[in-house]
Formats: C-alpha cells, structure tokens, sequence
C-alpha cells in the first residue's frame, strides 16, 4: 500500500522523549489539576456516556460567548486547538499555496500544512519576538494563510494588540490571519481583546482550555470565526469531536473563573522567580508571558549537556531543536519544589561549565 506523497515526506510529529519515572517540564501542561467544579462536572457528565456529545457544544459555546462577550455562532469548540488548526489548513490550503509563520513558530502550524500538502515559509523573529515588518515582507502572492501564536511558543514572548491590527492592515485582504491564543491567558492585560478583528471577515483567533484551565488531557479548544469560515470548518470537524465529558469539564472550568486566574497568579510567580534565578547564572531568558521559559545555553553541545543533566536528576524539559533553536531547552512551570530541584540542578551545572 502506498500512502499519498505528501504524507510518505512527513517525518513523525516529534513528540517529547519522557521516559517513564522523569518528572516532565516537556509539555506546557497547567501546574495544577482543573478546577474542583470542571472535575465535579465531568464525573456527573460520565452517567450519560452512552450518547453522543452535543455536536453543537450549545452550553460551552454560550459559556464562552457570556465571558469573552463573543457572538455564539461564531463561536466553533475543537477536540484541543489541534483540530481547529489542521481543520484551517485543510479547508484552505492546497499543493501549490503557502502557509507564512514566525521563525520559531509553534510546530504545528507545519505539521498542518503538509498535511494539506501546502509548503510553508517562515519570517525571521527579533530577539525571540514576532516581527511584524518581517512577516509583511515574507508574504508572497501564494501565501493564503498566517499563523501567529501569541504569545508565542517556544518562544513566550508577545506582541501587542497595537501590532497585530497594523498586521492585519498591512496584509492583503485575500491572506487569512489565524491568531493563536493558547497562552492567551497568561498574557499580561489579560482582558485585551484581538477578537474584534475577526469581524473583517478573514481572521480567526483561538483559545484553548488545555493551558490556563489545566484540561490538556480533555482535549476542547475553541475559536472565533467569520461565518464563512466556520461553515467551511463545519464540514470538516468531527461533529462528535469534544466528548460530553469534556464539554461538561469546560464548560464548569470556564464558569470558574476566579481559578483560571489563580493558576495563571502562581504560574507566573514562580515562573518569574525561576527566570530570575536561572538568568543569574548567565543563561538568556526571553520575558514569558506564558506558562513556560526557554532557556538559552550558548551552544547546541551546552543544551545537550545541561538537558542530560536534568534527566540525571530525575527531570525531562524540552529540547528545542525541532525549532531551530537546538541552543535552546523549554520549561514548562511546574510546582515551586520541581521548579527549585530544576534551578538546583541547573545552577550546579552552570557553576561547573564556567
Ligand atoms: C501555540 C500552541 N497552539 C496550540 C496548541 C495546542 O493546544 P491544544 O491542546 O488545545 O490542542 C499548543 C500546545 O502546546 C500551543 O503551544
């Protein structure tokens, strides 16, 4: 049996090598569970497990729409953003377009393009950062969709709102802006809003309920669309695509506020005690606005050395060599006593590479 091309050229999707026991900063999980009332809801939800999911998530979408002060219909819920990007990239990329993203973009925005058979073209990021300029210079007359994740990841690094209208404005009417806002939560300025920008017509923005809600194994993302995109989108998700389980957990997950805030309140405060500290010891660390720090080692040969010493005691971050960025190691912020092992661990090295 032959596989089509485009899909026999793809490399497996690089998944994070945890092997069993290591304690994993490798995948920008919450550092908690979700809320108590997401888990009370999910258990009540399981006794109607023999029937399919609502397929139009009439309660999460009215959720989101009553917190965001978003229109319902525009509203479209995904089995985790994955879904939502690869559902863009298939209604609109062919062989023959091309999908512009950032320099270090999150890999998926790749994956989703091959997918479809498309080519992809990157803009250089500024210092870790999206470059808007760059970006508006990459676009070329096949370019038909842009990813941004904002903030970015692996990067954690922002733009402003200010920025990504001048994007929209400068890019031509015919090249879909997808805004990626998986970190959006964590974000400072927290109620700003791209979701505005969707009323142009040819803009999406995506959120998603595996970071900031601490749901990533229940897999819901969820975006604004323009009616025109999300009918074509409609055709292509899986109407059963967010179990009723996980629509139940959301929906009480979103409701719960206050801990979404929380969560986000003690990430950020040990995520900016860890940079401090690991900044201390020479190594380069971008501002995160997100759930996670990248560090940067001054080769490729000092990230190897530090990721296996890590492993040594017991902890697995990420390599962020897919990225282009093989100087570099990803840390999602975990509890403050795993995050104190990681800088203990990495002081001593840094100490001993001097
Ligand atoms: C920028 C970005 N977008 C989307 C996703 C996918 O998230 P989900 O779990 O909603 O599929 C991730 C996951 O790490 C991410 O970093």
């Amino acid at each position: 049996m032959k596989p089509v091309p485009h899909i026999a050229a793809l490399a497996p999707y690089a998944l994070a090598n945890l092997a069993p026991g290591l304690t994993s900063l490798a995948q920008n999980e919450s550092l908690r569970p979700p809320s108590p009332k997401a888990l009370e809801a999910a258990r009540n939800a399981l006794s109607e497990t023999h029937l399919y999911p609502d397929p139009d998530w009439t309660d999460l979408r009215t959720v989101i729409s009553d917190v965001h002060y978003i229109t319902c219909g525009t509203i479209l819920c995904g089995a985790g953003s994955m879904e939502l990007i690869g559902a863009l990239a298939s209604a609109y990329l062919l062989a023959g377009d091309r999908m512009l993203t950032t320099g270090f973009a999150y890999l998926y925005f790749r994956t989703a393009t091959q997918l479809s058979g498309a080519a992809f073209d990157l803009a250089p990021e500024t210092d870790f950062t999206v470059d808007v300029d760059a970006l508006i210079d990459a676009v070329r007359p096949e370019t038909k969709i842009l990813f941004v994740a904002n903030p970015g990841n692996p990067t954690g690094t922002r733009i402003g709102l200010a920025e990504l209208r001048h994007l929209r404005s400068a890019l031509p009417d015919n090249v879909m802006l997808v805004i990626d806002e998986a970190y959006g939560e964590f974000a400072d300025g927290l109620d700003d809003s791209s979701f505005d920008l969707v009323e142009q017509g040819n803009t999406a923005v995506l959120r998603t309920f595996s970071k900031a809600y601490g749901c990533a194994g229940m897999r819901v993302g969820w975006g604004v669309f323009p009616p025109k995109i999300a009918t074509e989108m409609r055709k292509i998700l899986n109407p059963n695509n967010v179990s009723g389980v996980s629509q139940a957990a959301a929906v009480a997950a979103m409701r719960d506020q206050d801990y979404m805030r929380e969560t986000v309140r003690r990430t950020a405060c040990i995520r900016d005690r860890f940079a401090d500290r690991m900044r201390a010891t020479s190594l380069h660390i971008p501002k995160s606005h997100t759930n996670f720090v990248t560090l940067a080692f001054d080769s490729a040969g000092v990230a190897l050395a530090a990721d296996d010493a890590l492993r040594s005691d017991g902890i697995a971050m990420r390599s962020m060599s897919g990225y282009g960025l093989a100087q570099c190691l990803r840390a999602t912020i975990a509890k403050e006593s795993v995050m104190d092992r990681a800088a203990q661990c990495l002081e001593r090295f840094m100490g001993g590479w001097k």
